[in-house]
């Protein structure tokens, strides 16, 4: 399968274009490396790679491609208040006409990196995918109003997948501390203290970042007529979590550090627990590699072997929103 990927220089794209490549796969990344100083590891190299913004693409850069995995976004939900107007343009604009131009160049299949952040507040405690939706912020209303038109674009050549994931933890080789377990774990590391910015009551759906990625390596073998235009909740029933059992797990790890509440986020809005029995349903063999415990141990195994320091923590280099306000000149309007 020729595959084009975008954002594959970004957190998650790297377990990606391993995974495609090693199955054998031609790979097209597309990317415009905002996060280069991020990375504390070699990648593996895609056979075509286009640095260039999503929104330059023409029908021809798409040409010949079976699949777009497409995870190019300003994935920060703070950049969003602080910028909407860059996520509205990349993530929602940048998208729809990334899935138009697909369309035209007979890509047959779509697979779009939502979120289950667009639950928001969830209003029950096991958010299927016909759970009303109740975004919070530009990011995550740039995901809804992504899918809705992917929607309506549908046909029987064109299949969009919306794959809402998990918020994703664990080691990459484009590492990021500004997700939930990382940056509970790191600051750990590092400082000594569990820092919880919330009560520690909200629920979080987690998932391995390189689980994400291989729920796009098997979605895109599954039939058109199964998937077309299906939002698709990635990540395990089991893997939901409150952020005190986060933290717990990290001073399993590290006994000598200690819990803080800071209470800098108040109480935090976002709170949801999510079903995801359709991933199963659809493909019945695919189990996460990972849980929690197991991601985070080999993630605080990687901590050492990078000698992760304060500075690290404390610097721009594995914060988005740090490198984006640094960055902001890379970004074509
Ligand atoms: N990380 C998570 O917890 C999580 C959870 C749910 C969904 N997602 C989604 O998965 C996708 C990947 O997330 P990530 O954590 O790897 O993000 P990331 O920020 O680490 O990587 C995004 C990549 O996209 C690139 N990019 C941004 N704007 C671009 C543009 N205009 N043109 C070309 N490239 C551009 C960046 O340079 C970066 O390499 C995103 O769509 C995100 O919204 C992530």
């Amino acid at each position: 399968m020729r595959v084009f990927v975008t954002g594959h220089k970004g957190y998650i794209g790297p377990h990606l274009v391993e995974l495609l490549k090693s199955a054998g796969h031609t790979v097209t990344g597309c990317d415009i490396n905002l996060f280069e100083e991020a990375k504390v590891a070699g990648l593996t190299k895609p056979d075509v790679d286009l640095i260039k913004d999503i929104r330059h693409l023409t029908a021809k850069d798409l040409e010949g491609h079976d699949c777009v995995m497409h995870l190019a976004a300003i994935s920060n939900d703070p950049m969003g208040d602080l910028n909407p107007e860059i996520t509205y343009r990349i993530n929602r604009e940048g998208s729809i006409n990334l899935a138009k131009i697909s369309k035209q160049a007979g890509v047959s299949k779509f697979l779009f990196s939502s979120s289950c952040s667009i639950y928001g507040k969830g209003i029950n405690n096991d958010l299927d995918e016909s759970a009303p939706v109740n975004p919070l912020t530009a990011y995550a209303i740039s995901k809804i109003d992504v899918e809705k038109k992917l929607t309506e674009i549908a046909d029987e050549h064109f299949c969009p997948v919306f794959l809402r994931n998990a918020t994703a933890y664990g080691y990459s080789p484009v590492f990021r501390i500004d997700l939930v377990v990382n940056n509970l774990l790191a600051c750990a590391f590092t400082k000594g203290d569990i820092r919880i910015k919330s009560d520690g009551e909200p629920w979080r759906p987690l998932i391995h970042c390189r689980d994400i990625a291989r729920a796009f390596v098997a979605l895109s073998d599954v039939p058109d007529q199964k998937v077309r235009a299906k939002a698709i909740n990635i990540g395990a029933n089991e893997e939901n979590y409150q952020v005190k059992d986060v933290a717990a797990i990290v001073q399993n790890l590290i006994p000598s550090a200690n819990i803080v509440f800071t209470g800098e986020l108040g109480n935090d809005p976002r709170d949801y627990r999510v079903n995801f029995d359709r991933l199963y349903t659809i493909l019945p063999d695919f189990k996460l590699d990972y849980t929690l415990k197991s991601g985070m141990k080999e993630l605080y195994e990687k901590l050492k072997e990078m000698d992760f320091s304060e500075n690290d923590f404390d610097g721009e280099r594995f914060t988005r929103l740090k490198l984006l306000k640094k960055h902001l000149d890379k970004i074509p309007s």
